[in-house]
């Protein structure tokens, strides 16, 4: 479990989050919802450590504030990043496999199998691929490292809509072999698909966290993130 308690955060002296709790099991795929400027993307870098931040983070009870982020992504998270996070001078083959085991390289065929647009540029630097075909590297290579925990900060990002199915579908079996995913997502149609919970923040603080079954109560929360 990745379980965040009270966790503040702050960039120099602007305060991003205030006192954040939220728990994520593997098997469990949680969405955080909410406005731009939110702190969506500031949760997920909390739990990488890249952003100061204070209170209790802890990835299977141990405590991730004394880890470095190639630590805690070590520890079983894996992330794909909003701006995705991606070495634009490397290749698409090395984007895909840096930092991982020999396992990964054997494995790069079934990134290429959910996403085979990126077969005919594996030799090519990622920075001359399109945003979207940028997000399927991110996509492949969060992938490839079977993670236990998957932080997906808005995944769908600049991929055309037949695109967003495959991930989407992508996702789910992830979520069914027992990752558990942290899903920012800006459609609350598709977080309300795809996630077991839905947790609206607000200015830096959860204001509801609500069960994705729950229609009231995801009707309530809807109308709460975009009623102002
Ligand atoms: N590098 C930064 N330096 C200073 N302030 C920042 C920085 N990054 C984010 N912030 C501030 O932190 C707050 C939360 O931002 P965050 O990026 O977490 O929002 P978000 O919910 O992910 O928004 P979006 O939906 O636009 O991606 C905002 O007020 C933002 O201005
Ligand atoms: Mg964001």
């Amino acid at each position: 479990m990745i379980e965040l308690q009270d966790v503040t955060a702050s960039y120099g002296r602007v305060q991003a989050l205030f006192g954040v709790s939220l728990s994520i099991h593997r098997g469990q795929t949680v969405a955080l919802v909410g406005t731009n400027g939110a702190g969506k993307t500031t949760v997920v870098r909390s739990i990488l450590g890249l952003v100061a931040s204070s209170g209790s983070l802890r990835l299977e009870g141990r405590d991730l504030a004394a880890m470095k982020t190639h630590d805690r992504v070590r520890a079983g998270n894996s992330v794909v990043h909003e701006g995705r996070g991606l070495l634009g001078e490397f290749t698409v083959m090395e984007n895909l496999v840096i930092g991982g085991d020999v396992d990964v390289r054997k494995r790069v065929d079934e990134a290429l199998d959910v996403f085979p647009d990126l077969r005919g540029r594996l030799h090519d630097e990622v920075a001359l691929l399109s945003g979207g075909q940028q997000q399927m590297v991110a996509l492949g290579r969060a992938m490839l490292r079977r993670p236990n925990y998957l932080l997906l900060d808005e995944p769908a990002l600049g991929l055309a809509p037949v695109m967003v199915d495959l991930v989407y579908q992508k996702i789910a079996e992830l979520q069914s072999e027992g990752m558990g995913v942290l899903l920012v997502e800006q459609s609350l149609e598709r977080a309300k698909i795809h996630a077991d919970e839905l947790c609206l923040l607000k200015v830096g603080r959860i204001h509801q966290t609500v069960a994705s079954s729950d229609s009231a109560r995801v009707a309530s929360l809807i109308d709460e993130a975009f009623g102002g």
